[in-house]
């Protein structure tokens, strides 16, 4: 028995980015702005005023962590294309350098024979369209998006089979749209549910144009998803977890799956409930390859009286008394489980690349030319694990993704969340890789039938 656990042939073992986080670049050889570009630049809404302006400056080298991929012997990648880098207003002119980028990003990747997977929307909204339609809020962007997948897959999709529409279309919308944490920094509960159903809207409307040009693309998309649990075992609580799973995970697994938005969730929110029209709901759910699920950890629900409509609010940390073993409070490695049984059950059993999971830098120590993280070492451990019994039981999981190649921007964190497989001094854009990278080395190594 290895002492790592093993995964069927052929499954796919990468680490996961997104443009805005890594790229910098942010005005290069044509590049428009984005909502992030904007954002970042309002005071008080990045830690330490950070921005992506620089990021890991991968748009001026890429070769560096492609390098260190193969070192460590991942076999895909998941990174994301930065929209107005290739459509600078969103929409109309294209920006032959932009494409130019990923193409040749690409192809450095193929030729480590590492597989790419695209995810065509990772939040970095051009602001062109927001200016003229509040990015997803107007219906009018589902189209623009289908369009720029279009110019995308004619140019990248020869090489490319593997394709996400979406990350994350609840954290888009809730952050952006609702809470105002993220670009465009909205606080507005109607805008939330527009940009929600246009999001999914766009993502069909995507599915459709990226196969009628590339017959043998595999093409998904990616949500964030959470086991929630009561905050404790009374009715109220109860209600409120079951609330809350409507409205972050189901909305999103029904409509895709069902063709339908859960009526217990419009019911009660019935004065946010967006306008579907006929047609809609068949265009979103639309057979698609896989299913891409983000899964970092589960979160607790209580019943809040106060919050109108909704009643519920939840948080990662659990009630006291409850922790995982070895990794604190906040982890739950089970989920892995727990999710893939209810798409069995519930949803047709579908593909799944798990296509992001990881942990913060908790006890991480440098030491010259290493870095000990010896947290994430056994966070790996513990739900890679949990994934394989998953399989065990049933799941079709093809691919797994850590959260992600190179500490970089974490949004509203800035550059102090460092989550990476290789740790970057931002002053210098020097990479060291990390002891978790060469655990998930050996990892891979150990598979019998890779
Ligand atoms: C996910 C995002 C990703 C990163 C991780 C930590 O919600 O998709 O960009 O921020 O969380």
């Amino acid at each position: 028995m290895s002492e790592f656990p093993q995964f069927p042939k052929g499954f796919y073992f990468g680490s996961a980015t997104a443009a805005y986080q890594i790229e910098g670049g942010w005005k290069a050889d044509g590049k428009g702005p984005s909502t992030w570009d904007t954002f970042v630049r309002k005071p008080g809404k990045i830690k330490n005023g950070d921005t992506g302006d620089v990021a890991c400056n991968t748009y001026n080298d890429f070769q560096t962590d492609i390098d260190i991929m193969a070192e460590m012997e991942m076999n895909a990648y998941r990174f994301s294309i930065a929209w107005s880098r290739v459509v600078p207003k969103g929409k109309g002119a294209v920006n032959a350098k932009g494409l130019d980028y990923y193409s040749r990003l690409v192809d450095a990747l193929l030729e480590k024979g590492i597989t790419p997977f695209i995810t065509l929307f990772h939040w970095d909204m051009p602001q062109g369209l927001y200016s003229d339609y509040r990015g997803f809020v107007g219906r009018e962007t589902s189209g623009y998006f289908a369009d720029y997948a279009e110019v995308v897959v004619k140019s990248l999709g020869d090489r490319v089979k593997h394709w996400i529409t979406l990350n994350e279309p609840w954290e888009h919308a809730f952050f952006g749209y609702f809470v105002g944490e993220h670009a465009p920094g909205e606080t507005n509960p109607w805008a939330y549910f527009k940009v929600a159903h246009h999001e999914l809207l766009g993502h069909g409307m995507a599915v459709e144009r990226i196969r009628s040009l590339s017959s043998d693309a595999q093409v998904g998309i990616t949500l964030s998803q959470f086991p929630i649990y009561p905050y404790a075992e009374t009715p109220k609580h109860q209600d409120a977890a079951r609330f809350a799973d409507l409205f972050m995970n189901r909305f999103y697994l029904d409509g895709l799956y069902k063709a339908q938005y859960p009526e217990a969730l419009l019911g009660r929110l019935w004065p946010f409930r967006p306008k579907v029209r006929p047609g809609d709901m068949a265009t979103i759910a639309q057979k698609t390859d896989f299913l891409g699920v983000n899964y970092y950890t589960r979160q607790y629900a209580r019943h809040v009286w106060y919050l109108p409509f909704f009643r519920s609010w939840v948080d990662r940390e659990p009630p006291p008394g409850i922790s995982h073993p070895v990794l604190g409070s906040q982890a739950y490695p089970e989920g892995m489980c727990e999710l893939t049984k209810r798409y069995r059950e519930e949803y047709g059993n579908p593909v799944v690349y798990i296509t992001e999971n990881g942990c913060g830098d908790f006890d991480a120590v440098v030491e010259g030319d290493r870095v000990h993280d010896e947290h994430r070492v056994k966070y790996l451990q513990q739900y890679l694990t949990a994934l394989e019994r998953a399989i065990a039981e049933g799941a079709d999981v093809r691919g797994y993704f850590m959260w992600t190649m190179v500490d970089n921007f974490e949004w509203s964190s800035g550059f102090s969340h460092r989550m990476g497989f290789a740790r970057v001094d931002h002053e210098t854009q020097a990479r060291t890789i990390k002891d978790s990278a060469y655990w998930y080395r050996d990892l891979i190594r150990s598979q019998p039938q890779r």
